[in-house]
């Protein structure tokens, strides 16, 4: 066999095999999975994973598969706590789980359109980008990615686009204890951190002005920008070293520090 028919024959195997992957996950969100319980996800999800601000329904489409699977999994284990989505995690199999979550990281819908009051955005944009260190809240970008958009990987997911009642419910779920999945309770630390009213800012922002510089983008992972924010184990040993530092004053110092330093070589202007 010559080598380009070789590689004919290599990109036919490899599309039919992914072909096949979103097939088998379209199938499961139009028709549910084998278990009667795994019921179809477009009632609540949408077949393109926009979801439903009004209900409370996230935003699926454009989270890495990786993510969206191990929230599965964290459903099913108990780590994370609703009613709804107990069951249906717990209906799917393992391959089904595998492929419903490839088809949602692909979809591309429209961002959710959302108004919020000038003020209201301005204070949600300070927080995503700045952080309040004084209060011990390091910016969201740092670890969502600098649009927001996430990190490519199982840890980090985007915020830009997300529906802003759901992100409001996260960290609420959070503060009460019922989402208990992140790894060494980074974002359990933000919550708790986090007043209502920086809550409802920073939703805001991410849910509006905040998801605009992800419109037009494509790929099966909203690509981070540099090789420092692809680097999940990296940016994890980091934080975790900075949310574990006792809060002494000096230690506060060291943080804040870290923090503007890492921003700095993200190139970030607040
Ligand atoms: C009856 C409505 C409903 C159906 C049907 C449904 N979901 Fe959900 N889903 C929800 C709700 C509500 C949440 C948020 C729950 C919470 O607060 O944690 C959610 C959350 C999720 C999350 C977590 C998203 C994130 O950003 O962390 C994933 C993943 C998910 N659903 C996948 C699915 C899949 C796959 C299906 C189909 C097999 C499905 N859902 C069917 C209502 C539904
Ligand atoms: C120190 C790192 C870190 C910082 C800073 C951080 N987060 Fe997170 N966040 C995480 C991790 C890790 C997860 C994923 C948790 C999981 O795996 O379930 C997460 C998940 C989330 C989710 C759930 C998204 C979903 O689809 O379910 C929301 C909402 C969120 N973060 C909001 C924020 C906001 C708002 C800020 C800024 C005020 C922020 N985060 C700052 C680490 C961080």
């Amino acid at each position: 066999m010559n080598r380009r028919v070789l590689l004919t024959c290599l990109i036919v195997v490899t599309s039919t095999g992914s072909a096949a992957a979103a097939d088998a996950g379209k199938q499961i969100v139009l028709q549910g999975g084998s278990n009667p319980g795994a019921t179809a996800c477009v009632t609540c999800h949408g077949v393109d994973g926009a979801g439903n601000a009004a209900a409370g329904f996230p935003r699926l489409a454009g989270l890495s598969a990786s993510y969206l699977e191990r929230q599965i999994e964290a459903y099913r284990l108990g780590t994370r706590t609703s009613a709804v989505m107990a069951p249906i995690a717990k209906a799917l199999t393992g391959s089904e789980s595998a492929s419903v979550s490839e088809y949602y990281a692909h979809q591309h819908p429209p961002a959710p359109q959302t108004q919020a009051r000038p003020q209201r955005l301005a204070a949600g944009k300070r927080l995503a980008i700045t952080g309040d260190w004084a209060n011990g809240i390091p910016a969201c970008v740092l670890c969502h990615g600098p649009a927001g958009q996430g990190i490519a990987g199982a840890y980090f997911p985007a915020l830009a686009g997300q529906h802003a009642s759901y992100i409001v419910g996260q960290i609420q779920a959070w503060k009460n204890g019922e989402r208990r999945n992140d790894p060494i309770n980074l974002m359990k630390s933000v919550a708790e951190a986090l007043t209502q009213e920086q809550v409802e800012a920073v939703a805001a922002y991410f849910a509006g002005p905040g998801q605009k510089r992800l419109r037009g983008k494509r790929g099966c992972e909203r690509r981070a920008p540099n090789r420092e924010h692809r680097a999940d184990g990296g940016a994890l040993g980091s934080l975790a070293r900075l949310h574990t530092a006792k809060r002494s004053r000096d230690s506060r110092q060291r943080i804040r520090a870290h923090g503007l330093a890492w921003q700095k070589s993200l190139h970030l202007h607040p």
